[in-house]
């Protein structure tokens, strides 16, 4: 199967994903290579978690140990976010271009390469530039997502970016549940509870005094009055786990 790079990579964002990017073997001197190619971020087992390269392209290297039974040895984390980056291109959401998939020849080492989204996590704008952040809008997209059946599980502010034209990506997906229809509504506010488990992101939303996010979110649902209070009683249940 062709790579993703080439002609794709020139079209940036993309919905495309289309089909996971074939799995190659790479050497300890290629990845070597690739690491020494940027900044390193993080790191686990000997390797950076990250790399960013100059290309604004972007490595990341998952270096655990199979374990014995868990679903990680015959899912391992980089096959499941090769395969979410296409579903979730498959229900129009926007997520990074795979352009290289491989493994550390002879290891478990997973090796992912993707273009970088443009823009910036919503937890970087709460910390540069707050009066930005659009809690409605966010809502609106955090609602999209559930409508597509989407339960994006690692959803925090680091990990869903603004673009420069406004939309939204999410980068980090290697979590996601996914609903043949729309997600359920008990599922919806404990997803909703999620990002605001993060204590430092809380304060700087109410410091920038920005909309209630449970609010924002249930205006855009229409509930009959016990609908909606045990939406925000299993929101806050959540929020206290
Ligand atoms: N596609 C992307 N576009 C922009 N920034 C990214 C992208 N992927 C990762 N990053 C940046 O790299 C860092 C870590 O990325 P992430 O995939 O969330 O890994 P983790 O949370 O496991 O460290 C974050 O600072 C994030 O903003
Ligand atoms: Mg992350």
């Amino acid at each position: 199967m062709a790579s993703h790079g080439g002609a794709f990579a020139k079209v940036m964002p993309c919905l495309k994903n289309k089909a996971p990017t074939a799995m190659k073997a790479i050497s300890n001197e290629q990845l070597d290579a690739l690491c020494r190619n940027g900044t390193p971020i993080d790191s686990q087992g000997g390797y950076p978690c990250i790399v960013i390269h100059p290309d604004d392209t972007i490595t990341k290297i998952w270096a655990q140990r199979k374990r014995l039974f868990s679903s990680r040895s015959y899912n391992p984390y980089h096959k499941r976010f090769v395969k979410n980056a296409a579903m979730l291109a498959s229900r129009g959401i926007l997520v990074p271009e795979i352009l290289n998939h491989a493994v550390l020849e002879g290891s478990h080492v997973g090796i992912v390469t993707y273009r970088s989204l443009p823009g910036h996590s919503i937890r970087d704008l709460l910390k540069e530039t707050p009066g930005e952040v659009d809690i409605p809008g966010l809502c609106d997209y955090i609602f999209d997502l559930h409508e597509k059946g989407v339960l994006f599980r690692s959803i925090h502010f680091g990990n869903i970016i603004r673009l420069p034209d406004g939309s939204y990506g999410l980068i980090d997906f290697t979590d996601v549940k996914y609903f043949n229809g729309p997600v359920p509504l008990a599922r919806r506010a404990a997803n909703l509870a999620f990002p605001l488990r993060y204590q430092e992101d809380v304060e700087r939303i109410e410091v920038a005094k920005l909309p209630s996010i449970v609010n924002s979110y249930l205006t855009l649902l229409d509930l009959d009055t016990p609908a909606r209070e045990q939406f925000i009683k299993t929101f806050e249940d959540y929020l206290r786990r």
